[in-house]
Parts: C-alpha cells; structure tokens; sequence
C-alpha cells in the first residue's frame, strides 16, 4: 500500500518544513496543506534559487504536480494571487492549473487584518507578536459560522449581505474597544470584485480528488505550517497560533478519513527557535545564541523579525511526538551546531519543586518550567552540505544518536543545508 506522508513542525515553526517537502514532493502525486494560512513562510533552495512560499504548496516547483489547499487552511485571495503573480514571474509553469482551493476553505479579508493587527497595538507588552494577517479573527469567524468561504464566491449578492452583517460587527470592535479606523462595506465589495474572478475556476472539490488519489495507490503528502509548541490546544496557549498544527489536523484540514494518514515526518531544528512573544525555557541571550542566529540566517521569512534561538529541547519534543505519533524524525540545520565547543540538550525541566520530563501545556505552565541540561562535546569540522551519513563528524553522530535516545523517536533524515540536495537519506518515508 502507498505511504502517505503528513509533514509537520515539531517546534516553534520555521523547522525547514517547506525545504522538506519540496524533496519529498518527488515522490509523489500531489501535495496538501491542511492549515494555517499566510502566516506561513516555507523556503526552498533550489540551484541557488529561493523562492518563499506562503500558502502555496511546497509542491509547486515540481512541473507536473498538483498543489491543494484544504478546507483547515484560512485563504487570503489577495496574498494568494501575489504568490501565484511571483510563481509566474519566476518561470513556474501553469500553477494557476494545478492549484486547487477547496470550496469550503474560509475567506481572509481586510477586516481580519485590521482587526488582527488593532487587537495588537491594544495590547501593547502583553502582545502575541502575531504576524498581523488576520489568521486569528478568520478562524473565530468559521467557527462562529459566520465565514464567507470560498464557495460563496459563486453568489456575489449572497457575499453582499453576509459582509453587511460582518462589517458592522468588526466596526463595533475597531472603533470602540480599540479606537481604529472603521472598514467600509463597499470598499470589501470592491476587493471581492477584484479577485473573484481569478479565484473561482480554481475552486475545487479537493476532498474528493484525494480520495480517489488514494483509492488509485497515489502517494500523497499532507504539508503543515507552524509547529507543535504552536498549536491552538498543546502549545504555549495563548501565545500559540489559531489552528491545530498536530499531525491529527491533517484529516479534517484536507478532508480525508484518518486512515489515509500513514506516517508522520516530525521536522526538527538541531536547535531550537521561536518568532513572537511567549514561554522558551531553553532560549539564550548569549554569544552562542547570537551566533545560531547569525549562522542559521534566523530571521523571519514572512515578517522578516529576529528568531529568538537556544538550546534543543528534547522535553518539548517529547511532548511533540506524544501530541503528534511522530513516526520518523528529520534533522535540519544540522551544520548551524558546527564549531560550537560543548552543546547542551535540555533533558526536562524544575517545575514547582519537581523534576519533570516533558513539557507541561499552555504559557502559564511553560514560564515556570526552568531546565535541566545535560552536556555533550560539539564539533569543529563543518558539516554543511553533507550527503551521507557516514561523512558527518563522530560528535555530530553522537549528538543525533542522543536526541533519538532521549526523545524516543528515531531519526529518517538529516538536513545540512539549505539546498534541496543536502539533505541525508537514513530511512526513506515513503518506503514501505
Ligand atoms: P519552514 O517554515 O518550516 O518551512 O522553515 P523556514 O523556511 O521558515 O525557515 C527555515 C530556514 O532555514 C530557511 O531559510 C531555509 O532555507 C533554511 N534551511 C532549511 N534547512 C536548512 C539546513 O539544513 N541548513 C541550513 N543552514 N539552512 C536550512
Ligand atoms: P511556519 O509555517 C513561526 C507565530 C507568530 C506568533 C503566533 C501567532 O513558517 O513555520 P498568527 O499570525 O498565527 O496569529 O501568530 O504564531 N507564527 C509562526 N512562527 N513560523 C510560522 O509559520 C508561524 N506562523 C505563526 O509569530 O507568535
Ligand atoms: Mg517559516
């Protein structure tokens, strides 16, 4: 039977998820995000060429090969047909063809950004530090019931009404509890009108394609955004993002039967960063933190703001692989550990007077939560670009090896450079 592959954070986001994908994306028939939205910025390398993906797919690259966007993810029309507008200038063929939207995906529009970002500038230090795309208020919408979604594109006048009733909702908000600027109905009306009809024929009952992918033996590969210590339900609740990102979200988000789900790729930073505000136990503010930073380029890709960086930490893996039955493991950014004298590995953590082992659930808990560090001798040699395990620096061997034994998950690849090829194959996840 064919392995399908649900790719997903194991952290705070930015793993090197989107460079993952794309050199699995080879294996297979079609690619699926299942959550998120444009908060997501996934990079991949290829021949030296960069090219950050929001919402799209990390498929895309791949010539022949459709990219799907599931009900679970919140659309923004107009970050989508800018992405779709730089694929095209970059020379991507046909993505307008092989993207499909599926109808039911809820709509982000102006009024989610402002009042994203309004509910932000109020809360002054007590901040999310969200990426101000409106993520948030487009999910309170869809479960309020009061989303437009795709497929509502279809009937303008049924729009008209329903963005009545919101608009003056959100106005109610932006200027009274917040004091912004209200949005005006017909300048929604207008931004519809302008995007409508480029939207519309890729609308798609994306549900059922994949079914019939996978009644045929078609190889499928589900592709999350954000990361675990993320996730609306076990992460750092409330500094956390607005949707499940677990590997579990992947059956509703796409729209297919849990069984469809064969294998989990945790994709894991060899250290750890977070972007925003919230809870990181093992974070430095030293010279070594400051060098991860700085080798490992940690800058945001969507918002462009500095990643705080620290130490691994296997007690929040641990929690990750429990949340998420994380069946392999992939290793990235191996080569930023290069040339550090000794690493730490967080093990667990003193939380009120006791030792624990895996990282509690929710801000409150995780702030309290100081850790226990056991050390390791690093390694001088460089480990970037490497391709065969057997070439990686003995140190850099027993580093993985530990993070295995710890987190009790085993490793199926390891990544050492930002390039789609350097990247190092233990155990194929598409094998049967
Ligand atoms: P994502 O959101 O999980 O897809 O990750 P991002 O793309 O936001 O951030 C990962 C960053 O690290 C990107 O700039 C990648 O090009 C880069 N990257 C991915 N894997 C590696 C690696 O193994 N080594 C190095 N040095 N960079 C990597
Ligand atoms: P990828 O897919 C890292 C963070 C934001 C903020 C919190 C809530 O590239 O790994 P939101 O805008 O979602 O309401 O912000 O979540 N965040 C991410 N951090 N990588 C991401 O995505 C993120 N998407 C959201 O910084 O702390
Ligand atoms: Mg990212």
């Amino acid at each position: 039977m064919a392995k399908n592959v649900v790719v997903i954070g194991s952290q705070w986001g930015d793993e090197g998820k989107g460079k993952i994908v794309d050199w699995l994306a080879e294996e297979c028939s079609g690619v699926v995000r299942f959550q998120g939205g444009h908060n997501a910025g996934h990079t991949l390398v290829v021949g030296g060429k960069k090219t950050i993906l929001r919402l799209i797919p990390s498929g895309i690259l791949h010539e022949n090969l459709d990219c799907f966007i599931g009900s679970g993810v919140v659309v923004s029309p107009e970050a989508l047909l800018a992405e779709i507008d730089e694929l095209n200038a970059a020379g991507v063929k046909n993505v307008e063809g092989r993207l499909k939207i599926a109808p039911t995906c809820p709509l982000i529009l102006p009024y989610h950004i402002a009042l994203d970002k309004a509910r932000e500038a109020s809360k002054g230090d007590k901040k999310i530090g969200t990426t101000g795309r409106g993520i948030g208020p487009a999910y309170e919408d869809k479960v309020a019931r009061r989303a437009i979604r795709a497929v509502d594109l279809f009937d303008t006048e049924k729009i008209a009404e329903k963005i009545k009733a919101n608009v003056a909702l959100y106005n109610v908000q932006l200027e009274h509890l917040h004091g912004a600027e209200p949005i005006r109905y017909e300048d929604i009306m207008e931004t519809i009108n302008g995007f409508k009809d480029r939207i519309l024929p890729m609308i798609h009952d994306v549900s059922r394609t994949l079914y019939e992918k996978g009644q045929k033996g078609e190889r499928l590969l589900f592709e999350g955004a954000q990361g675990t210590l993320l996730d609306i339900d076990y992460g750092t609740y409330p500094y956390v993002t607005s949707s499940n990102c677990s590997a579990g979200a992947a059956a509703p988000g796409a729209g297919v039967p849990p069984h469809m789900l064969h294998y989990v790729l945790g994709i894991v930073k060899a250290y750890t960063t977070r972007v925003g505000s919230g809870p990181f136990p093992t974070e430095l503010f030293d010279e070594i933190g400051a060098g991860l930073a700085e080798r490992g380029n940690e800058f945001g890709s969507v918002t462009g703001r500095a990643r705080r960086c620290g130490w691994f930490d296997a007690a929040a893996l641990k929690r990750s692989i429990q949340v998420n039955g994380i069946s392999g493991m992939c290793i990235t950014k191996l080569d930023v550990m290069d040339g550090i004298e000794e690493i730490k590995i967080c093990t667990g953590y003193e939380f009120d007077g006791k030792q624990v082992d895996i990282l509690p659930c929710g801000a409150d808990a995780v702030a309290k939560c100081v850790p226990v560090y056991e050390t390791m001798p690093g390694w001088k040699e460089s480990t970037f670009g490497i391709k065969t395990y057997g070439q990686l620096p003995q140190n850099a061997k027993n580093y993985l090896k530990r993070i295995e034994e710890i987190c009790g998950a085993p490793i199926a690849i390891i990544s050492t450079g930002p390039e789609r090829d350097e990247t190092i194959l233990v155990q194929h996840p598409f094998a049967d």
